[in-house]
Parts: structure tokens; sequence; C-alpha cells
């Protein structure tokens, strides 16, 4: 068959790796992580092995028995990296890799202790989803490959390690002054999952099957925020069928993360601004345990297919917020997402391709092509046939999803087949091959209503010509509820506006990220300079993608915002992902001139 990934060299018609040992040694003085993997095979293989590769500096590779085995970097492509060919002697089980990572490998981050909340240590995290995981480790990194692997890091004496993985021991470093700590993931996973983190961390149990992990001065307001973490799980078992990592722990990451949250199995890494301290953004904790079935367990065998991931996800996600406080809760969530697939479709355009659910990458990066609409409109495409089949059928047949395809990688043609065995007729009656390979959003949507979110919208419209929320209506505002009032404000408002919703929603200090955000969008937007001090401290200190990139476009609008955008990306930026330095340099390009 060839190479099936249009992001990976991996090719079906040469060996397999199917288990990894990782042994590394963690510099951050030289940004680096050095060491070896034994790539152990499914059978004894010969011939090519065709690994990824994306800045690694490669410097021996045998075989297990001792024996030196040729190999040969190709040329390097800006989005898959160098191909690594191995030349195996015949019957080989299992090669070892010499090499080092450079010190810009995309799935890395190194912070310096200025960066992190206790100012005292370094701090380095992975991330390496979408395709990033060549940049740690030569693999056949296509999420259709799933190894399971065993780890051996070592690492600064007063600094702890987290992986993707179960813990099995700490020992003294070889190195004095050093800690060598284990990890043994038994379960097979994409490479995309394989995760990382060092720093001055501390964990506080949460559940006989769930702790939370973050630094020292943060342990204890994540442990308050994520408390009910159990009854979570217990939910989506309900829904999903048993959980399969045994332990879900959570790792709070300094406010650089990119993401609000990674799904690594056994140790979901989350975005510190999660933690606002009234609980109200734990869906996005939903969001990645639901992944465990979800994307972890049923797994898109390429991006192509990254629907079958985070569509399912989101579905998922609001059926455990449905369990959990209602369903008018989840129709808010619903109207919260409507909005960013608004968004996007307006971003992309009504006819782009990438507003597909199933796309063709040939020559694209993922990191481009992500956005809500595989998230939404994926999820739209579930509630749809969920309502179309009825919810007790439609509910059995999920459960059987994920138990026919757990530890899989599978295409959209593999859910088409699917659905159809289980509930004929119905993917022809939506007409799912719309869904699928055409642009923008069909006319079948399922709709998401009631009668909170009619008010809200209805008094967000009026606010123009004048109408405003009374006093006792706002202190009653749920933070989704909010959200939403200010989601379908103006984009842009004069002065007076602005001191209105100043004075009544009090935003500007919240500790709701996702109220501050939009209220700050809002507000820069609007050229509204009380607020520019604030926005200046939110971009310096946050490194999550989602919001920078409203930010930095309503700054966008005003010349003197284009001058404050410029000012605060020169100074922030060093300590950004380099995938949102990327996002922001890109959003910027736009800006008039
Ligand atoms: N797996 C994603 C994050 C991701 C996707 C990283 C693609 C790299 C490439 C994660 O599960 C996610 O979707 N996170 C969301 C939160 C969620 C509630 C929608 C985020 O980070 O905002
Ligand atoms: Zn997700």
């Amino acid at each position: 068959m060839g190479r099936p990934d249009p992001h990976s060299h991996f090719d079906t018609d040469q060996p397999r790796v199917r288990r990894l040992h990782l042994t590394w040694t963690v510099d951050f003085e030289a940004k680096r992580l050095t060491g070896s993997v034994v790539l152990d095979l499914a059978a004894p293989g010969s011939g090519a092995l065709d690994l990824d590769t994306k800045g690694l500096d490669v410097k021996a590779v045998r075989t297990a028995a001792g024996e030196a085995c040729r190999f040969e970097l190709g040329d390097d492509d800006a989005i898959l990296g160098r191909r690594l060919r191995l030349q195996l002697p015949a019957g080989t089980p299992s090669v070892v890799i010499d090499y080092a990572t450079s010190p810009e490998a995309v799935a890395l981050q190194w912070l310096t202790p200025a960066m992190t909340e206790g100012k005292k240590h370094p701090f380095l995290f992975s991330q390496c989803q979408a395709i990033h995981a060549r940049t740690v480790v030569p693999v056949q990194d296509s999420p259709a490959v799933r190894v399971s692997y065993a780890a051996e890091v070592t690492v600064p004496e007063a600094l702890a390690a987290v992986m993707s993985a179960g813990p099995s021991g700490v020992r003294p470093g070889k190195t004095p002054g050093t800690r060598t700590w284990l990890f043994e993931m038994p379960q097979p996973i994409p490479p995309y999952l394989l995760a990382l983190a060092v720093g001055d961390l501390k964990s506080k149990d949460l559940s006989p099957r769930s702790r939370v992990w973050a630094e020292p001065a943060t342990v204890d307001k994540a442990a308050w925020e994520f408390a009910d973490i159990e009854k979570m799980i217990v939910k989506a078992e309900g829904l999903f069928g048993p959980y399969e990592w045994e332990r879900y722990d959570m790792l709070v990451l300094p406010p650089a993360f990119p993401y609000g949250g990674m799904e690594n199995p056994r140790m979901t890494f989350l975005t510190p601004t999660l933690l606002a301290g009234d609980r109200s953004l734990v869906d996005v904790v939903a969001h990645e345990l639901a992944h465990s079935w979800t994307g972890n367990l049923v797994t898109n065998s390429t991006m192509e297919h990254f629907w079958l991931n985070e569509g399912t996800t989101v579905y998922a996600e609001r059926r455990i917020q449905e369990a959990l406080h209602g369903e008018a809760a989840a129709v808010l969530s619903w109207a919260i997402g409507q909005t960013a697939l608004d968004q996007e479709l307006e971003r992309f355009g009504p006819s782009s391709p990438l507003t597909c659910l199933r796309m063709n990458l040939k020559g694209i990066d993922p990191d481009d092509a992500f956005s809500s609409v595989p998230y939404e409109k994926g999820a739209r495409l579930w509630a749809l046939v969920e309502r179309t089949a009825g919810r007790e059928r439609f509910d059995k047949v999920l459960r059987e999803y994920i138990a026919a395809f757990r530890f899989t990688s599978i295409t959209s043609d593999d859910w088409l087949r699917f659905i159809d065995e289980k509930l004929p007729g119905v993917t022809a009656k939506v007409d799912a091959k719309a869904w699928l390979d055409s642009p923008g959003v069909p006319a079948n949507a399922p709709v998401f209503r009631s009668k909170a979110l009619e008010d809200l919208t209805a008094l967000a419209e009026g606010f123009r010509p004048g109408a405003r929320p009374a006093k006792e209506q706002i202190a009653a505002w749920k933070p989704s509820e909010m959200l939403i009032y200010l989601q379908h404000l103006p984009r842009e408002m004069d002065g007076k506006a602005c001191d209105w919703l100043e004075k009544n929603l009090a935003l500007t200090g919240r500790g709701n990220y996702e109220l501050l955000v939009e209220w700050l969008t809002i507000a820069v937007g609007s050229d509204y300079e009380p607020v520019f001090p604030r926005v200046r401290e939110v971009l310096t200190r946050v490194g999550r993608m989602k919001y920078l990139r409203p930010l930095y476009s309503a700054l966008g609008r005003h010349a003197r915002t284009r001058a404050l955008a410029a000012e605060i990306f020169a100074a922030a930026s060093p300590g950004y992902h380099a995938l949102s330095r990327r996002v922001v340099e890109s959003v910027m390009q736009k800006y008039p001139r």
C-alpha cells in the first residue's frame, strides 16, 4: 500500500515499530534531550525502515545485537522534516539509535525560571500533537502506528519528571546531582501522545485513581478547581464504557502552554488559565478526559480525519456536561461552540476545503489546517446522527463504536461503514457524505436552543439601540451566560459603552480567562485605553493560542493598538511557544499598513 499518511514517511510495506525504550538526559543548559531509543519491531524485519525525524542529530544506529546498521538522512522538508532510512540486516528484532534533539525542537518548550510561578527552576514540557513527536524521537510518526513505551529520564535532582505513562520508580542518576525517573506505558498509543514535562512539581491526590501535578505555588488551587474529577470519570464511564488507562492524572503547566489542554494518556496537560477559582472552566477537563475514549482509544489514522478525534470528543464532552449539569448547561456550550464555528467559517471563507470534515492535507501543515471546524462541525454531525437514530439506540452504538475500534486508528470511511452497519439508513438520511466532503455547514445541522439562550442573544443584539441588562440579571448570570452575552455584543463600540460594561460587568479584573479575553477583545477592538495595561499583562504572561489570536487580531483594528501590538509582541514573543509565535506572526502580517 505504501505511504497512507501525507504527514509521515511511514510505509506499510516496511517493518512496523511496536515498542520504544527511551533513555534521555534532560540538559536544560543545551536545551537538548540526549540519549537513545530502542525500537522493537512487531516482527523481525530486514531491509529499509523509514522513520520520521525533524532536527534530530542522529549519531549511531545498531541492532540490538550490537551490529552497526547503515542509515541515511533524506532532504529536509519544511513540514515533514527528514526521512531517516535504516537498512536492517536480515531478521532484525530491534534497533538502537543514539541521538540528540535540537534546541529548536518544536515539540519542546524550555522555560527559564522567570517563566514559571516559582521563579527558581527551569521547566520543560512537550507538545507532540500533531506531527512533532519526530522532533523528540525518530519514529514512524503517524497515528496509524501505535507503540507502547518505557522511558528512563534523567533530570536535575531538584526537579520531577512526568510522562504520558505510569510512573515505575525513581533512582539516583549516574551523574551526581541528578535523578532518573522511570516510566512504563503498556498500552499502544499513537506517537503524538508521547509526552514529557520536567519542573519543580508537586502533586495532590484527588481520588484513588487521580491526582493533580503543578508547581508548588499552584497545586492547592489546582486541586480545588479539579476536585470533582472522579464524578466526571464515573459519568464518562457510564456513557462510553470502562476507563481503560488505569490512572487519570493531570498536570497544570506554566502559562506559556500553547493549548487549553492536551489529552496525553494518564497525564492530561492543562493551561493554568483554567484556574478561574470557581470551577467554571472544567469543561476543558471534560474534553480532555473524553479523549480517553474518543482519540486515545479510537484515533484518527491521519490528520485528514482529525474530526474523528476532536468532533467526537466535543460531542462526548457535551454529553458529560449534560449528565453532570443538565441539558440547559449543554445547550449554552453548544451555543458558545457555534460562535467559534461561525468565526472560523468567516476566517476561512465559505468554500474553503479546510471547512470540510474530511480533508486533503498533502503539502499542508496540520498546524495551519487547525481550527474549530473539525471540533464543532464534527460534533454537530454526531449530534445529527444521534437525533436521527434516537438517543437510546444511538448511545448503544456509540459504546459499540468505541469497543469495536479501541486501540486502533481509523478513517472517515471506517466511521461511515460502521454507522451504516449499526444504524442502517442513517448516514444516507443525514447525507453524511456532504458533511464529510462539502465545505461549510449543511442546512440540516442540528439546532440547539433554549429560552435562556434566546434572551441572552436578544439582549446583546439590543445593545446598540440602548438595551442594558439589569444589575440583578447580571448578578444571576453563570459565567457561560455572561460569555454568550459578550460574544453577541458588537465587536466595536464607543468609549461610553465600554465604560458601562467595565463598570457593570467588572471584567478587567476577572480570573475567568474566557470572559476576560472576550471582553478585552471587544475593548481593544474599540480602542479603549483603560484596558491596555491588562492586555499587555495577559499577552506577556499567557501563551495559549486561543487567546493570542483574537487579541492580536483585535489589536490590528486601530493605528495605536497596532503599535501596541508590535511593542508587546517584541517583548513577549521570546516567551511564546514556537507555534504561538507563528500564529501571532500570521495575524500581524494581515494588519493594514
Ligand atoms: N488535542 C487537542 C489539542 C491539540 C489539537 C493540540 C491539535 C495540537 C494539535 C485538545 O484536546 C484540545 O482540543 N484542546 C482544546 C480544548 C477543548 C475544550 C476544545 C484547547 O486547547 O483549547
Ligand atoms: Zn481535543
